[in-house]
């Protein structure tokens, strides 16, 4: 047994005393009194009794001995402009935004949604949120007015902090438009919308509603609010994602048990100490983003990077470039953003001095072997695959260099973290199964801290979607398949379900067929992710049409696909979008009226349908077949 399994071991079989130990990472105001409450599992209580703050372990805590040490630099190579922020100035501008919140009325228990790009402003309202105990929830800015919608209904913000745009591949993305369409949408509309006005994109405040972010910046400059102490227990955020169904899951997670996983995840996983650098190219609207670009550097004491671009522009170098000029320790990135960097000149990766580096972690989505080759042997550093989801907040399965430096092995994200009692478990007979067997990586609760504790205002769908699927076992489903292999590595074979991987972000089948069925031609429609180079999957749509006959007329077919991709655009946002849309007569199903996915992504990769014996209509698939 190496170090990480005997740690992993001791988290589990020891586990109070274990945890009880990583929570002197952090400050509590008021200590805690049991380590957890597992007395209605699978609900848990971490550090029940405890009070704290995250911002206050994130900016506060560092004042003292880190004030003058950068906390945030902001890079733009969208509009071309860089910001540093040091631990005092983050504190002076959260406590500012902390003021303009409070002055509309929100405090602790309230939501703020954040609609917002990559920018500092977007950092100080998700910390001045958790200073004051809201509860934030954050909506990537790829989605549009459909999907905001959705969450603002279900999270009922008092507040709605954005911008009037954003910028990818430097062209201009409005996000207040949108924003507005989604509230004419909403049932239960913010009181105040909040506007970052960056001067992209001209647009009209709606009176009595939107407030301006500079002015009232002015109007709080220098005001201090205390971060409010808070049950360890409390909701800190909500953060939406996709499932099987069309309607998103409210991921809602605690305060202390989640200071306590980041802060000690950065020290076991990412081997990292106060005064590092910390680059993570991830989005502030995944977790990813919440996790180690925001909460996770700072409750370390490091520096964390906020990069608005894309990994291509100006060129294929610029991420390395980032490492050379900010000395970046630790860099985290996605398997598609490294796909797209192999077409670029293989020079840039011996161009820039890349001697802070440690270590390339790379979570999201499967990390193909080729690609882990390729960056590895470019950089000459270590690959650390981790695997996670936005319910866990941080790391399942992952190298723990900060324990031991344990050899990798290509294509696995090595082994359990600590916390994690996480096993391979047959789907039929709720069965822990033995090495190289292919079943379902299941959790048994508790779900350690830092997991999600339950769904946003829905205690029983969070039992039933999570803990109701393994026969005769109440044991947490990731809907992943996986296997050990005869020397413990762990390996993740793609989801058991309908949700799919586009570039890393995660989308669910359901809510595309929704969109895709909402066009007035439209009968109805399977959504699919198909395998693909580049981004790991993409999403392709089979639409059956009210009429079919509308696709005579010459170049029909071609409109209406673009038409069918614009509705979609619209209404959930460009990630969501099809990279093609094919029209049938009929959808390959079972005779009880299923659609059968996986039949139709093996004849879309060219593979072999297996069982088609349920099937209600053989030459269905055959369509799907000519319709490529
Ligand atoms: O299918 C797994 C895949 O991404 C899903 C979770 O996505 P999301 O909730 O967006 O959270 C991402 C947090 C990193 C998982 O259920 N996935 C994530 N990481 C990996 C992965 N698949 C294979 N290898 C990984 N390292």
């Amino acid at each position: 047994m190496n170090a990480v399994q005997a740690f992993h071991r001791r988290s589990i079989q020891d586990r109070d005393q274990f945890w009880r130990e990583q929570a002197t990472a952090i400050h509590w105001h008021v200590p805690f009194s049991t380590v957890v409450d597992e007395s209605k599992l699978p609900f848990a209580k971490w550090f029940v009794g405890g009070q704290t703050n995250l911002c206050f372990n994130a900016v506060d805590r560092w004042l003292d001995s880190r004030g003058d040490q950068a906390a945030l630099i902001w890079v733009s190579t969208e509009v071309d402009q860089e910001q540093t922020y040091t631990y005092r100035q983050l504190y002076q501008e959260v406590n500012a935004v902390a003021a303009m919140l409070k002055a509309q009325g929100v405090g602790q228990g309230d939501r703020v949604l954040i609609y917002m790009p990559m920018v500092p402003e977007a950092v100080f309202a998700m910390l001045a949120c958790a200073r004051l105990g809201a509860i934030h929830s954050v909506v990537f800015g790829g989605f549009a007015s459909v999907n905001l919608a959705q969450r603002i209904d279900d999270a009922q913000p008092k507040v709605i902090v954005c911008a009037d745009a954003g910028a990818r591949g430097g062209k201009v993305t409005p996000y207040k438009p949108l924003l507005d369409k989604a509230i004419s949408l909403c049932t239960a509309p913010p009181e105040k919308v909040i506007v970052v006005d960056r001067g992209l994109f001209a647009f009209e405040p709606v009176a009595g509603r939107d407030l301006e972010y500079a002015s009232l910046r002015k109007q709080f400059d220098g005001v201090e609010i205390p971060a409010v102490w808070l049950d360890s227990s409390a909701p800190s955020y909500v953060l939406y994602t996709s499932g099987t169904t069309g309607k998103p899951k409210g991921v809602q997670r605690d305060v202390g048990g989640y200071a306590v996983a980041l802060a000690s995840s950065i020290k076991h996983i990412f081997n990292g100490k106060p005064g590092d650098t910390f680059l993570c190219t991830s989005d502030i609207g995944w977790v990813v983003g919440h996790s180690y670009i925001v909460y996770g550097p700072l409750i370390g004491g490091q520096t964390t990077i906020l990069y608005e671009g894309t990994p291509v522009r100006p060129d294929g170098g610029i991420l390395w470039s980032l490492v050379e000029r900010f000395k970046v320790d630790t860099m985290f990135s996605a398997p598609t953003a490294i796909r797209v960097l192999k077409k670029q000149d293989p020079g840039l990766l011996k161009k820039y001095d890349l001697s802070s580096l440690r270590a390339l972690y790379m979570a999201g989505e499967p990390l193909d072997e080729p690609t882990a080759q390729w960056i590895s042997e470019g950089l000459g550093k270590p690959i650390i695959d981790n695997y996670w989801q936005t319910e866990t907040g941080w790391p399942i399965l992952a190298g723990q260099p900060g324990i031991e430096n344990v050899p990798t092995k290509f294509g696995s994200p090595s082994f359990p973290v600590y916390g994690f009692d996480v096993r391979v478990i047959d789907e039929q007979t709720g069965e822990d199964l033995g090495p190289n067997q292919k079943g379902v990586v299941a959790i048994v609760p508790p779900l350690p801290p830092g997991a999600m504790t339950t769904i946003w205002g829905d205690d029983a769908r969070f039992v039933e979607t999570y803990f109701s699927s393994i026969p005769g076992r109440q044991v947490y489903s990731t809907f992943d398949w996986g296997l050990v292999d005869e020397e413990d590595y762990w390996f993740i074979l793609g989801r058991t379900d309908d949700v799919i991987n586009v570039a890393g972000h995660r989308l669910g089948t359901r809510e595309i067929e929704e969109s895709i069925n909402s066009h007035s031609a439209v009968a109805e429609s399977a959504v699919v992710g198909i395998a693909d180079q580049l981004k790991g999957q993409v999403a392709v749509g089979f639409a059956v049409l009210k009429d079919p006959s509308v696709l005579d007329a010459a170049g029909a077919t071609q409109k209406l696909e673009a038409e069918i991709m614009k509705v979609v655009d619209e209404q959930l946002g460009p990630v969501a979008r099809p990279a093609r849309v094919r029209f049938v007569t009929t959808l390959p199903k079972t005779r009880s009226g299923k659609v059968l996915r996986r039949a139709i992504v093996a004849v879309c990769e060219g593979r072999d349908p297996g069982d088609l014996t349920t099937i209600e209509d053989p030459t269905a698939l055959e369509q799907i077949k000519d319709s490529l």
